[in-house]
């Protein structure tokens, strides 16, 4: 696995270079949805990672969100690659610097490795399981907070926010009011890495795609954190769509709220 771990490292920071020279260069957006934002360095950081995967591991199945495939990826391969080359694609469009590369890899439907860069501030956080979770050499803790009162929060929205009233809005509307505050950064993958570091002490979202989720949820755990569904169930690909992660300490009280009628 540590040679998977390695290779996942180099092309994370590999893509991360790729996607900040388009920060000084032009980036052609185009739409997926009203809000669904897609660059063309999204997709040319999406080759980039899934070539150096299938030239080291041409077995591996691999699920990466703009559709690259290979004429080699598919059957039931033991590994699964997930990848999201740029997660926050609306702040890339926007010149924010907050976005990710994140590389998840699960072996026999388990969670095994997560990698997550941040080529802005050359931060990235790793982790390998059973291995502690990462950012660069030093590991990582998640946060003391034991109340909501003291807690400090991020969520993010659904794409079709516009038309399903299962949109978040309540439960935003009602944790705001009950903690320090909700933050809403754009970059589920590193929201995720935030609670793992103990920047933030939760995170929760609804409708999260595999490649959005498998790494940070790996890197939370290994970080002593606790991820789950709404409801308190394994978060697993296929499964019910609600992520909750938390420092521990607030799983409860969260979820408590986020089952809730509203
Ligand atoms: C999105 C980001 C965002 C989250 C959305 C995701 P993308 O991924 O992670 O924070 O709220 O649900 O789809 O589209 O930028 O890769
Ligand atoms: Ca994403
Ligand atoms: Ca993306």
């Amino acid at each position: 696995m540590n040679d998977r771990l390695q290779l996942a490292i180099e092309l994370a920071r590999r893509a991360g270079g790729l996607i900040l020279e388009g920060q000084n260069s032009s980036i052609q957006v185009s739409r997926k949805g009203p809000t669904d934002l897609v660059t063309d360095y999204d997709l040319k950081a999406e080759q980039m990672l899934v070539k150096g995967i299938v030239e080291a591991y041409p077995e591996d199945r691999i699920l990466a969100e703009e559709g690259t495939s290979s004429p080699k990826v598919g059957g039931d391969a033991e590994h699964l690659w997930l990848i999201d080359p740029i997660d926050g694609t609306t702040n890339y469009a926007h010149g924010l610097p907050f976005y990710s590369v994140s590389i998840g890899l699960m072996s026999n439907d388990s969670l095994a490795l997560g990698v997550i860069y941040d080529p802005a501030r050359d931060e990235l956080f790793h982790a390998i399981k059973g291995g502690g979770a990462w950012l660069g050499d030093k590991p990582l803790g998640v946060s003391e907070a034991r109340t909501l009162e003291d807690s400090l929060l991020v969520t993010g929205f659904p794409y079709d926010i516009r038309t399903n009233a299962d949109n978040n809005l309540n439960h935003y509307n009602k944790l705001s009011k009950l903690t320090r505050g909700v933050r809403r950064l754009g970059s589920a993958a590193l929201d995720l890495a935030y609670v793992a570091a103990g920047r933030l002490d939760g995170f929760w979202e609804l409708r999260l795609n595999p490649w959005d989720w498998a790494a940070g949820v790996l890197i939370t755990q290994e970080a002593g954190g606790v991820v789950t569904t709404f409801d308190g169930g394994e978060k697993v690909i296929g499964g019910d769509e609600t992520l909750l992660a938390t420092n521990g300490h607030l799983h409860e009280p969260l979820q408590q709220i986020l089952t809730e009628g509203s």
